[in-house]
């Protein structure tokens, strides 16, 4: 184990680097697909056959009198579709959750077919921005091209329902969990969000235990799901947590407001969406905790289908010694920190990127990366983070693509397997902001005019922040 003055949040302080790479943002122009948009309702539909190469199968059609069928297999909503719905979709769009709608059984799937049908071709539902393989991030929500086939082929075969009894097993959802929970920590009181529809809260929590511990593993249990839409939750180690604290005290009610999160030498330690779950700290890492710290939760209300009172619980499990020290390291370009981050007004594609390693990354260790994660405001249309080498096509290993940013769904992204930085390599990011008019932030139901941007934590300011967790290896 290692000594437990450095352990887990030793490295939080934000890492920068005035590397300066002008121009060498190479372009990436593969963002719209959108072939989406040559079809119409009910066509092309795709192919209906569930036979693993599709071989002899007639491809489902719809006559244009809209009756006939001649699909080999008959898709049905119990047999086919429910199993599918129940492990993508239900657990947001259940009555009460988050999703604006239950889609829970066959009538309550019913009156919804055509916005299904929209949202699934352009992979808008389920809600997941990174466009990376699947199996390169755990709990990844996205549907497998079988699994879209079906559901789209099953509309365009007019939906039937079919019969309960063929009710076919539940396909197992991409879950996450915790196997022990050793600490709950509930909001002091509830809250009632009080900004509509959305409310970014954040709530001080003083560490309760004394003596330092390890945070191993962590999960949020939300108060009321029909409004918590996403929660982050990040360690203020002693030396800042008075200012968190003063911030709570200065504002009126339960909490502070606060858009963008806690100041930017907190440790972002999770971040949880509704159908997820908790997890634990990958590579049997820990966040070691001292009496004096606090625990800040951020949390997203949206108040479209509820209006709370909600009051969440931080469950965390706890270990007294780690393994392995764990590296939380967030960098962006000192430059742009120091002010130097224009996006001009109505720029449709203002670009920075960053290339550097942080100083809390030794030059010549290798590290094992386990999770990353990108910042941006509501500005922000694309980004990605990867790994700089030579040896890597283009000269970057991508971590993260996110091609249509939404500040909505910002996550921390666990990797299946670890990815080696070694030494010599160097980490690459890359933000794209559009700031025209159409995509400005609405602020108390207005629409902001376009105005030159710059870094900051406001809401109408802009970050380019990467952070990921880090493990040196032999
Ligand atoms: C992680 C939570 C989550 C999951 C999983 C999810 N949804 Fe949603 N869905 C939402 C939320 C929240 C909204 C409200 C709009 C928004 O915030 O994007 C929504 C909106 C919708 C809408 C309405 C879109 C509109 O324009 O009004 C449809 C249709 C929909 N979802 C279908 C699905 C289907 C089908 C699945 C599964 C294949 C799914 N959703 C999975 C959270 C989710």
């Amino acid at each position: 184990m290692v000594g437990a003055a450095c352990v887990g949040v030793c490295a939080l302080v934000l890492a920068c680097s005035d590397a300066m790479a002008p121009g060498s943002a190479e372009r990436t122009d593969d963002v719209d697909e959108g072939p989406a948009d040559a079809a119409g309702p009910h066509s092309p539909p795709p192919s209906s056959s569930p036979t693993p190469d599709g071989g002899s199968a007639t491809p489902a059609r719809l006559d244009a009198d809209g009756g006939q069928h001649e699909a080999p297999v008959e898709l049905t909503y119990h047999r086919d579709v429910k199993p599918i719905l129940d492990a993508r979709c239900v657990g947001c769009h259940f009555d009460g959750g988050i999703g604006p709608m239950a889609l829970g059984r066959f009538e309550e799937v019913e009156p919804w077919l055509d916005l299904i049908e929209h949202t699934v071709v352009r992979d808008l539902m389920p809600p997941w921005s990174a466009d990376m393989p699947t199996g390169f991030f755990l709990g990844d929500r996205r549907l497998t091209e079988h699994q879209k086939q079906t559901l789209l082929s099953w509309i365009a075969q007019g939906a039937e329902a079919g019969d309960p009894a063929d009710a076919s097993d539940a396909v197992t959802p991409a879950s996450r969990g915790l196997e022990r929970v050793d600490l709950r920590l509930p909001m002091a009181e509830s809250y009632a969000p009080n900004v509509h529809p959305d409310d970014y809260r954040c709530f001080v929590m003083e560490w309760p235990l004394d003596g330092p511990r390890f945070i191993t593993g962590l999960s949020i249990e939300p108060g009321d799901r029909s409004i918590v839409h996403h929660a982050l939750l990040y360690l203020v180690d002693r030396r800042d947590a008075q200012l968190e604290r003063e911030q709570d005290a200065a504002a009126d009610g339960l909490g502070y407001g606060c858009l963008t999160g806690p100041g930017p030498r907190a440790a972002r330690l999770y971040s949880f969406e509704p159908g997820g779950s908790g997890h634990a700290v990958p590579g049997g890492l820990g966040f070691e905790v001292e009496p004096g710290d606090v625990l800040v939760l951020q949390m997203h209300y949206n108040t479209l289908g509820g209006s709370g009172p909600d009051r969440s619980t931080v469950e965390l499990t706890l270990e007294d010694a780690v393994e392995a020290r764990a590296i939380n390291a967030s960098f962006a370009r000192r430059s742009w920190i120091n002010g130097w981050m224009p996006i001009a007004a109505g720029d449709p594609d203002a670009v920075h990127s960053y290339r550097g390693r942080p100083p809390s990354l030794d030059d010549s260790t290798r590290y094992a990366i386990h999770w990353v994660g990108l910042h941006m405001h509501a500005l922000g249309s694309r980004g990605h983070i990867g790994i700089a080498r030579d040896n890597a096509p283009d000269g970057i290993e991508l971590l993260l693509d996110i091609p249509r940013w939404d500040f909505e769904w910002q996550e921390t992204y666990l990797l299946a397997e670890p990815v080696i930085l070694e030494p010599g390599d160097q980490l690459y990011m890359e933000c794209h902001w559009d700031n025209t008019a159409d995509n400005q932030p609405i602020v108390a139901g207005e629409r902001l005019p376009p105005r030159d941007v710059n870094w900051g934590a406001g809401t109408t300011d802009e970050m380019c922040l990467g952070d990921i967790l880090a493990q040196a290896i032999d």
